[in-house]
């Protein structure tokens, strides 16, 4: 089992979109995967139809909640064969405020708390880099790094790269940079062309050769609450996120 996590520090710029696809493509890639959900926004559970205030279903919060409770309870299938989700919802944010009074109970996941039936367990984690991340980062394998091709997006990295080498220091220290990746990038813009240079000359070899673009089928995916192999299959997003799935996997050797 593979535990990786999605991380970046800003907002907006693809975690959850391809924590979502990229888990679908691994399922349809014949990996069992399970996306658990860190962001108390629920964007990713959102996304595969696990919608709090539609329906009632046990989330991460629950979990935590509900002492003596294993984590497969809140476990769900999603979508497509081998796929499967731990869903968040907003109260997790306040929980988790009120557990952090609580020092022992900073850091709650354990490998070992997860059910041995997954190749991949991704997580999608929130903005700002609050514990919730760290809870991941301190039992992960790998950390995937999304980065926008627009300006400023190197700058911001300097926080993201950090936070990894403190998590490598001090919680985790074999945890490993699988790689960073490109989103939201319109060829038909300089800046798009200017910054993924840039992006490649300073990450080198860690920047996979995979670059996601723009593409307004992964928002109609989100509005769809389906994966973008299921909405549009044939769409640029689909196969991009496809063969980064592939590399990934390569990489990992699975
Ligand atoms: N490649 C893309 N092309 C077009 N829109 C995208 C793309 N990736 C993400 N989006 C949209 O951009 C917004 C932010 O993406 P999201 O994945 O939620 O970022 P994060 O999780 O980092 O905050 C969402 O509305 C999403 O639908
Ligand atoms: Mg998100």
């Amino acid at each position: 089992m593979k535990f990786i996590v999605i991380l970046n520090n800003k907002g907006g710029v693809g975690k959850t979109t391809s924590a979502v696809n990229l888990a679908a493509w691994f399922a349809k890639l014949n990996r069992r995967c399970l996306l658990v959900d860190l962001d108390p926004s629920a964007s990713a559970s959102i996304h595969l139809g696990f919608d709090k205030s539609e329906q009632n279903h046990g989330t991460l919060c629950d979990y935590l909640i509900e002492e003596n409770r294993s984590l497969a309870d809140f476990i769900y299938p999603a979508h497509e064969h081998n796929l499967f989700i731990l869903p968040s919802e907003p109260a997790l944010s306040e929980f988790y405020d009120e557990m952090l009074q609580d020092e022992e109970a900073e850091f709650f996941l354990e490998r070992a708390d997860f059910p041995d039936k997954y190749d991949i367990v991704l997580f999608d984690s929130p903005p700002n880099m609050g514990n919730l991340a760290l809870n991941a980062l301190a039992i992960a394998d790998y950390v995937l790094v999304p980065v926008q091709t627009q300006y400023l997006a190197l700058s911001g990295l300097d926080l993201t790269i950090r936070t990894i080498e403190k998590a490598q220091r001090h919680l985790n220290p074999s945890l490993k940079v699988l790689g960073y990746f490109g989103t939201h990038y319109d060829r038909r813009t300089k800046v798009a062309k200017e910054v993924y240079v840039q992006i490649v000359k300073q990450l080198k070899s860690k920047v996979f050769k995979t670059i996601i673009s723009v593409n307004s089928k992964l928002i109609e995916a989100y509005g769809a609450r389906q994966p973008i192999l299921k909405y549009a299959p044939s769409a640029r997003g689909s196969k991009e996120y496809r063969a980064l799935a592939e590399e990934i996997l390569k990489k990992i050797r699975l």
